[in-house]
């Protein structure tokens, strides 16, 4: 048995809020950058069963198991699994999963502001764009007029390297996170979700509909949804988990530390269905929003990381109104990666609030400065510094710089290992009375997400992570 931790006094104002800053924590580059990237290089259709069922059978379940411990722990990811330990006669060893997770969101942060920093500066490119030839008066003109399609996929190379260019968006894009935390759960992170993700939909819905008409809808549909099993190996299926993991922010604090701020007459199991839904939804119409467009004029959906920076603008040259959508196509992926990144933050925060006493301002500037340093370090390895490997004695990690061995550490391993311990604390250690009270469901359909917390979530976590890591244990 352990001390309790400080709990929060800090609340949302309705179930809503809630609900939208949640959502706008899952929703996120994850969404529209890494599952339309990561479908488009493993094959489609397969990629995307086996994703939607990570989300079913897995993703769910611990969605709703992390709010649950936020909620009865009251207080941030490693206080809140701590007192859930505490309750239940545990061993307070069981922060480390809380750990884990604070850490990881942390790690997150540092390089998500750098991709975050991309998209401004693509939304500034395109909104001059749009601008300029609106009062040129030809507001319906393609972006980018008058560059050839190598100038502009040159864009990003040349991005990569202006070193100030990169440091000066990040900085502007850690800013505004920080200046949003600062202001506290009820001002800052409530107000913005309420008025991004609202914004956010319409804009998503938007630019879908654009590229239905416009755009190749039918190749699109036919690409995500016709499935081809083959291109379903064991490294795409670790990929798939990872991702869906990171796109619901499983494992990484953020169900945990906004659980906390759930009031008792809120139920956690329609709202953890909402959460999963809507952020299944939005990378699934994102990639309908997306690939019309990138079939529309030829491009290739394996394209990888650059689909997004480098052929959507070029495709963009060639559409009707391409410099407004282009602009905004940039201003909603701002949108959805401000809300996941004030969300990352929160985690850290919320700990040195509760566990070390700072004051809300102290705390996220801290967590947001440091963040902001190891993302300098991942810019740098985009250029300068490409040659240095983090984890180069890892067969994994061999070929990675440090920006893709953090984003691949914190993916293919820290998230699935939170995964995998949130499995067993709430499925084998937690009390069960206290957390059968919490998910507020019964009989059937209690016994159904016990199974899959106690039996189902570990085991494919476990294994999947173990075939994902070590390939070589397969022979291939
Ligand atoms: N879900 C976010 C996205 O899809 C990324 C993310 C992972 C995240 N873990 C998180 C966001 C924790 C907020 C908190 O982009």
């Amino acid at each position: 048995m352990v001390a309790a931790t400080h709990t929060t006094s800090e609340g949302w104002s309705s179930r809503w809020a809630f609900v939208l800053a949640a959502v706008g924590a899952a929703v996120g580059l994850g969404n529209v950058w890494r599952f339309p990237t990561l479908a488009g290089e493993n094959g489609g259709g397969a990629f995307v069963l086996f994703y939607i069922g990570c989300v079913v059978l897995i993703g769910l379940p611990l969605v709703l198991s992390e709010i649950l411990i936020g909620r009865a722990g009251r207080s941030d990811a490693v206080g809140s699994v701590r007192n859930v330990a505490a309750e239940s006669g545990r061993s307070g060893g069981w922060a480390t999963l809380g750990w884990v997770e604070v850490v990881a969101a942390f790690l997150i942060l540092s390089f998500y502001s750098v991709v975050a920093g991309w998209v401004i500066y693509y939304a500034g490119v395109m909104g001059r764009d749009f601008f300029g030839t609106l009062f040129a008066g030809a507001p319906f003109a393609g972006a980018l007029q008058g560059e050839t399609t190598e100038t502009i996929q040159q864009r990003m190379g040349d991005l990569f390297t202006n070193i100030p260019l990169l440091l000066a968006m990040h900085t502007v894009f850690m800013g505004i996170t920080f200046a949003v935390v600062a202001r506290g759960v009820h001002d800052g992170i409530e107000k913005a979700a309420t008025y991004l993700m609202p914004a956010f939909f319409v804009l998503l819905i938007a630019i879908t509909i654009y590229g239905a008409f416009l755009g190749n809808f039918a190749e699109a549909v036919a690409f995500l949804f016709t499935p081809d099993f083959s291109k379903l190996t064991a490294p795409a299926m670790n990929t798939a988990l990872g991702q869906a993991l990171f796109s619901m922010s499983l494992g990484s604090a953020a169900l945990m530390t906004y659980g906390a701020y759930v009031s008792r007459e809120t139920k956690l199991a329609p709202t953890a269905g909402m959460i999963a839904f809507a952020d299944t939804g939005v990378a699934i119409i994102a990639g309908l929003m997306i690939f019309p467009i990138v079939f529309a004029v030829g491009l290739d959906p394996a394209a990888g990381p650059t689909l997004v920076f480098q052929s959507l603008p070029a495709a963009f040259q060639q559409m009707p109104a391409g410099s407004l959508v282009g602009f905004l196509f940039f201003v909603l992926i701002f949108f959805a990666a401000l809300t996941s990144s004030i969300s990352l933050l929160e985690a850290p925060t919320s700990w040195g609030i509760n566990e070390r006493g700072w004051s809300r301002p102290k705390s996220a500037f801290i967590f947001s400065f440091s963040a902001f340093v190891i993302g300098i370090a991942c810019l740098l390895s985009l250029s300068v510094w490409s040659d240095i490997r983090l984890l180069g004695f890892w067969s994994i990690f061999a070929e990675t710089n440090i920006f893709d061995t953090i984003d691949g550490f914190t993916g293919k391993v820290m998230l699935p290992v939170a995964a995998l311990l949130t499995a067993i604390f709430v499925g084998w250690r937690a009390d069960r009375k206290l957390v059968e009270s919490e998910t507020g469901l019964e009989g059937g359909l209690f016994g159904l997400w016990r199974f899959l917390v106690c039996w189902l979530a570990p085991i494919a976590v476990a294994l999947i992570l173990v075939f994902g890591l070590f390939p070589g244990l397969l022979g291939n």
